[in-house]
């Protein structure tokens, strides 16, 4: 006899719906599986055949073959156990097979028959419902996290004998239920560091600003304790709240990672990823033989923050490269490729000099030629990624201990933001794209319209500068954020200067 479920396996991190067949016949008695299937999904076969023993079903001495297809999707995960043991139990005529119908399921089985926590659900879930499917049954664990998505009933579960009980009679069984909005602005009330716990730098708190309005690259330089840190930590707290379809593909790699508390339904706040400067290649941007996320993707739609820019080692910074133009990473290895989103914001952070005071030449005795070495380890096409570069200074005793000097929170800053993304969603709403800094030069083209002098002061800033094509669109980017914090439909020559300021520091200090 042949039983069939339905289950799915991850690719990237979208799920992709796996039939599971189960077939019982005359001869030796065996268990084989097929379709693909990595070293933890064979071993399924000791976990499903002890689980349904222990469940109280008899397992015949019959040949047992199970095939999970497509057969040119690598089966990775520990979700199969559930699907198969179903699968098995139809073919032996304990479940009628039409009760299975409509019915999409996960889970880790344990040797009593318990179901374990599975990574992946929200992507399971997700294309279990954009397939046509109604339910889906997943461990008990899991059953926030999958009801996230609308529009599917989903069941968590603690056993096989909850599954099977479940199938007899579903209307005994309550879906779960996940409040997303509430979930948002619940999130949206907590944060735990503000920017008016920094003193002075009001530059920086501009450029920061901007930079937070137009999902803009920023590079922060100075010497030791000025803040860099500081202001890095807190870009967080004044970026735009998350949208539901963001916090949705946040989920989703945070939960192919394991990373997902079981407490947590959905990631409400943006990332903020502050790997360490010993990070390796892989782990910036993920792979392995199984391939899994790197920082890189798990900072999408949040910030990657790189503290102490020189110090990581230059081959790693280089592989970034790629992905910061393309939001996203395709790794290919000899069993197929997957693809990552990888739309961050890169946030870096340095001293200008291996002692970190040039040029106070009161602290710093570094030789020019000992500060080129120390920037030089960051190299050009690198920095032309990098939309706004900002001096922060020593703080001054005054600024330090001046009271009335800590300035806004984070709110009324926030505030700012959230208009000027506004004003750019409502201007790119037939576009895929959310924020100025993700224009292609088509769109702008399109969207950056420079009048006469706007052009000239380009065209001089180009030349003197030396710039490259690509630091001469992030300018205009830029510019474009500034006049929408502006509230200014035109750019205008003032937000063009602003604009080329933030680059020419970093040419001033890489000469
Ligand atoms: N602008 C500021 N306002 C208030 N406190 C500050 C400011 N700048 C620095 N500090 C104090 O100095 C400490 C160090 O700051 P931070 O870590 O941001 O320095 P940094 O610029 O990153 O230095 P480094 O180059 O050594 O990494 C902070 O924890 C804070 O106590
Ligand atoms: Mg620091």
């Amino acid at each position: 006899m042949l039983g069939i479920v339905y289950s799915g396996a991850i690719s990237g991190i979208d799920g992709m719906a796996v039939r599971v067949e189960a077939d019982i016949s005359d001869g030796l008695p065996q268990f084989d599986m097929v379709g693909f299937l990595a070293s933890e999904v064979r071993e399924a076969r000791e976990r499903v055949r002890t689980a349904i023993k222990n469940t109280g079903f008899q397992l015949l001495p019959k040949r047992y073959t199970i095939n999970l297809s497509p057969a040119d999707l690598r089966k990775e995960g520990n979700g199969f156990d559930l699907p198969i043991a179903v699968a098995v139990l139809v073919a032996s005529g304990v479940i009628p097979q039409e009760l299975t119908e409509g019915c999409m399921m996960f889970g880790e089985l344990g040797l009593d028959g318990t179901l374990r926590p599975i990574n992946g659900t929200l992507s399971l879930v997700t294309e279990a419902k954009e397939i046509g499917f109604q339910r889906c049954i997943v461990p008990r664990d899991n059953e926030l996290e999958g009801s996230v998505v609308e529009g599917i009933d989903v069941y968590g579960l603690e056993s096989l004998r909850a599954v099977v009980d479940f199938l007899a009679g579903p209307d005994r069984f309550c879906p779960g239920v996940t409040d997303v909005t509430t979930l948002l602005q619940e999130a949206a009330a907590r944060s735990t560091e503000d920017f008016s716990d920094i003193n002075g730098q009001l530059a920086a708190k501009r450029a920061t600003e901007i930079a937070a309005a137009g999902f803009h690259n920023i590079l922060y330089i100075g010497p030791p304790g000025s803040g860099k840190s500081m202001l890095a930590r807190r870009l967080p707290s004044i970026l735009p709240r998350l949208t539901l379809s963001e916090a949705l593909e946040i989920t989703k790699i945070y939960s192919i990672c394991g990373l997902l508390p079981r407490e947590k339904a959905l990631v409400c706040e943006r990332p903020f990823r502050s790997p360490h400067h010993t990070i390796s290649m892989q782990a910036l941007t993920g792979g392995g033989r199984t391939p899994k996320p790197g920082e890189i993707s798990l900072a999408n739609r949040g910030v990657l923050f790189l503290d102490e820019l020189p110090e990581f080692n230059k081959a790693t910074l280089e592989v970034l490269r790629q992905p910061l133009e393309e939001h996203k990473i395709i790794l290919s290895r000899v069993r197929g490729s997957c693809q990552y989103p990888a739309n961050c914001q890169l946030v870096a952070a340095m001293n200008p000099c291996s002692c970190g005071y040039y040029p106070d030449r009161a602290r710093c005795s570094c030789s020019l030629a000992d500060v080129n070495r120390y920037l030089g380890r960051i190299s050009q096409p690198l920095l032309d990624r990098l939309d706004i570069c900002i001096e922060v200074p020593r703080l001054e005793y005054s600024d330090l201990t001046g009271t009335g000097q800590c300035g806004e929170s984070s709110e009324d800053i926030r505030m700012r933001v959230e208009e000027a993304v506004k004003r750019q969603q409502a201007r790119y709403n037939s576009e895929k794209i959310l924020f100025n800094s993700q224009l292609s030069p088509m769109q702008i083209k399109k969207y950056c319209r420079l009048g006469k002098n706007q052009q000239e002061l380009l065209r001089q800033a180009f030349q003197n500068m030396n710039l490259s094509a690509r630091a001469y669109h992030r300018i205009i980017k830029v510019s474009r954020t500034i006049a929408d914090l502006g509230d200014s439909e035109t750019i205008r020559e003032q937000h063009i200067c602003e604009a080329i300021g933030y680059r020419s520091f970093d040419r001033e200090v890489w000469r």
